[in-house]
C-alpha cells in the first residue's frame, strides 16, 4: 500500500520530500541534496530493482565468453561459479541507454582477461537505463546500492575485501561507481569513463562521483560541457587525476554534430562520449601511448608549456593509471593529450627541433614521417614558408608511432625553385625529445644510428618538383 502511494506521487510530479525503499538496499528520498540543488532541481525516486532486472556477469578465464549469471541474493551462486576470492575484481558498468549484456561492457571484461587473472563482472541495468534520461538518473543509486550490496555478500562469503576490487562505469555508470564507492569505504578505484554532466554538474559530491568515494579514483572526459559546446559529459574535475584529451570536449574522428541533449539513445551514445571507454580499451594494449601531461588550461598543453614530464613522471590516461606514483599527491590534478583520430588513437607526444645548413633562406616547407616495422605516419608539418638556416625550427607533434619502435624518420620537402640550391640544403642538427615511461629522453638523430647519419643530405631527399 505504501508503495502504491508513493507511486502515485511520482506518477503526479511533486517533487520535495518523497521516499521510497526497497528491501536489502534501504530507503530513497528526494530531499536535498537529490533533487532540488542547483544543477538538478526536479528529478524523482528510482524504480524498484525487480523492475531493473539488474544482472551480474562473471567473466574469468575459466568462462571466455561464456559468462555466468550471478547473484548476491542467492549467495550459492556466487560460490558456485568461477568466481576467486584470490583475484582481484573489476565490476563494468554501462550508462544511459545502453547495455552490460553485449557490446563495449563484455569486450572490455575479455580483454582486461587477456592481461590480468581477474573475476571481470558485467553489471547490465538495461531495463533501468531504456527510458528516459533523468529516469535513470534517478535509477543509478540503485543500481549503484546492488552494487554495494554485492561487494558487501563477497565481503561476508569471503571476506573480500573492497581493497581487492575496480569500479569502471561510463556516463551515468561512473556516478553509479560513485553510489557504490560512497556505500562501502576503501574501494580500490574508480575510473569513469566521461561521467555524465546534466544533473550532476556542480551538484554536491554525494550525489556524484567524486574523489571520496574511493582509494584512488581516474576520470576520462571526452564529451565534456562547457559553454558554449553542448556535451554530455562533465567538465569539472571529479577525481584524483582527471585527463581531458584533445582538450575533453571534441574527438578527433568523431564526425556527428555535438550531440544534445536529446532523450534519444542513439544520440545520447554519440561519438564523443563513447571514446572514453574506447580510450580506456586502447590504452591496454598501448600503455605508454596515453601520456597525460599536467597543464592548467588544453591550450597552454597545446602551445608546448608543460612538455616534456617533470622528474616525477606523467601518468598514462586509462588503464595503467594507478601506476602513477603521484597520482594522491592531491585531487583534480589536470592531464592533458591529444591522441589520433581512428584506433588505437595511441600517440607519443615529441617536440622535433631542426637547424638547417646550406643555403640562407628558401622557400618550401619541411615534413617529417615516422616508420616502425609496421609501416609509416602521416606527414607532420614542421615548418613552411621561408627557410632559414639561422633558425631552429621547434614543433610540438603526436605521433602515432612509438619512439622505441621508430626505425627510421623521413624528411620531406617541397621543392620550389632553384633546384640547385635547395640540393645543398641540410639539416645541421635534428634533435627529438620524447617521454619515455614518462620521463623525458633526447635524441639527437643527426648522429643517431637510427638513420640519419651524419651525411644529412641523403635524409633530405626531394619530393615534388613544383618549381
Ligand atoms: C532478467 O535478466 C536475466 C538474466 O540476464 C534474463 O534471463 C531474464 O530474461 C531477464 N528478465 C526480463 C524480464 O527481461
Ligand atoms: C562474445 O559473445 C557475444 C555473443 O554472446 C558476441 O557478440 C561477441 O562477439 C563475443 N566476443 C568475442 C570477443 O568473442
Ligand atoms: C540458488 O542458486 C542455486 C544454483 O546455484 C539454485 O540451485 C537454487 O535453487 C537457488 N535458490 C533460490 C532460493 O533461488
Ligand atoms: C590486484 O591488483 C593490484 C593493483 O593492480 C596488484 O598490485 C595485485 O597484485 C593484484 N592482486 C592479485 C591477486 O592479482
Ligand atoms: C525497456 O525495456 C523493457 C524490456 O525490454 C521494455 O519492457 C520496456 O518497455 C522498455 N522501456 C522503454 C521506456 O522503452
Ligand atoms: C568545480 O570544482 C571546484 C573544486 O571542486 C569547485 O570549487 C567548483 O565550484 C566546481 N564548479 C562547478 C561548475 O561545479
Ligand atoms: C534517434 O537518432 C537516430 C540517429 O540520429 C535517428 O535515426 C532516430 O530517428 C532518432 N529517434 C528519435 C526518436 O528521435
Ligand atoms: C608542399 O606540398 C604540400 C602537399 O602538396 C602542400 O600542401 C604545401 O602547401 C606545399 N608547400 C609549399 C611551400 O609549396
Amino acid at each position: 500500500v505504501v508503495g502504491m502511494w508513493i507511486l502515485a506521487f511520482y506518477v503526479l510530479g511533486t517533487v520535495a520530500g518523497k521516499e521510497v525503499c526497497y528491501q536489502r538496499l534501504g530507503c530513497f528520498t528526494d530531499d536535498p541534496p537529490w533533487s532540488g540543488v542547483p544543477g538538478r532541481l526536479l528529478t524523482g525516486l528510482p524504480d524498484s530493482p525487480e523492475h531493473m532486472n539488474i544482472t551480474f556477469s562473471l567473466y574469468t578465464r575459466e568462462t571466455g565468453n561464456n559468462s555466468q549469471v550471478i547473484s548476491a541474493i542467492n549467495s550459492s551462486t556466487i560460490q558456485k561459479s568461477h568466481f576467486s576470492s584470490r583475484r582481484n575484481t573489476s565490476f563494468i558498468i554501462h550508462g544511459f541507454g545502453s547495455t552490460g549484456k553485449k557490446g563495449w561492457v563484455v569486450e572490455m571484461c575479455l580483454l582486461l582477461l587477456e592481461v590480468e587473472n581477474i573475476n571481470c563482472i558485467a553489471v547490465d541495468w538495461t531495463q533501468g537505463a531504456n527510458g528516459t534520461y533523468i529516469s535513470a538518473v534517478n535509477n543509478i543509486r540503485v543500481i549503484g546500492a546492488e552494487v554495494a550490496y554485492f561487494i558487501k555478500t563477497l565481503q561476508k562469503i569471503f571476506r573480500y575485501s573492497p581493497h581487492e576490487i575496480h569500479l569502471i562505469g561510463h556516463s551515468l555508470g561512473a556516478h553509479t561507481a560513485g553510489e557504490a564507492g560512497r556505500r562501502i569505504q576503501g574501494i580500490r578505484r574508480i575510473t569513469g569513463l566521461d561521467p555524465a554532466g546534466p544533473y550532476f554538474e556542480g551538484t554536491p559530491p554525494e550525489v556524484r562521483l567524486d574523489p571520496s568515494d574511493a582509494d584512488f579514483v581516474d576520470v576520462i572526459h571526452s564529451n565534456a560541457a562547457h559553454l558554449p559546446a553542448i556535451g554530455l559529459g562533465m567538465y569539472n574535475t571529479t577525481g584524483h587525476l582527471d585527463f581531458y584529451p584533445n582538450g575533453g570536449t571534441v574527438m578527433p574522428g568523431c564526425t556527428d554534430l555535438m550531440p544534445e541533449m536529446k532523450q534519444n539513445a542513439t544520440i545520447i551514445g554519440g561519438c564523443h562520449h563513447s571514446r572514453s571507454h574506447e580510450f580506456y580499451f586502447e590504452s591496454i594494449l598501448y600503455p605508454t601511448g596515453y601520456l597525460g601531461y599536467p597543464c592548467e588550461t588544453y591550450k597552454s598543453f597545446e602551445s608546448g608549456d608543460c612538455f616534456p614530464c617533470s622528474q616525477q613522471g606523467c601518468p598514462m590516461m586509462g588503464h595503467y593509471a594507478d601506476r602513477f606514483p603521484a597520482k594522491l599527491k592531491r585531487v583534480n590534478q589536470k592531464y592533458f593529450l591529444n591522441t589520433a583520430a581512428d584506433p588505437p588513437f595511441a600517440t607519443w607526444r615529441q617536440k622535433v627541433f631542426v637547424k638547417l645548413s646550406g643555403v640562407k633562406k628558401m622557400k618550401g616547407d619541411i615534413n617529417l614521417v615516422f616508420h616502425d616495422t609496421e609501416g609509416k605516419t602521416k606527414e607532420y608539418e614542421i615548418a613552411s614558408g621561408v627557410l632559414s638556416q639561422d633558425q631552429v625550427y621547434t614543433k610540438y607533434l603526436d605521433v602515432e608511432i612509438n619512439p622505441k619502435n621508430t626505425k627510421k624518420i623521413e624528411f620531406l620537402w617541397n621543392k620550389t625553385i632553384f633546384t640547385l640550391l635547395w640540393a645543398r640544403l641540410g639539416a645541421e642538427t635534428v634533435n627529438i625529445i620524447h617521454g619515455e615511461d614518462g620521463h623525458a629522453v633526447t635524441v639527437d638523430y643527426s648522429t643517431h644510428p637510427l638513420g640519419l647519419g651524419p651525411g644529412l643530405l641523403d635524409v633530405f631527399y626531394n619530393r615534388r618538383n613544383i618549381g
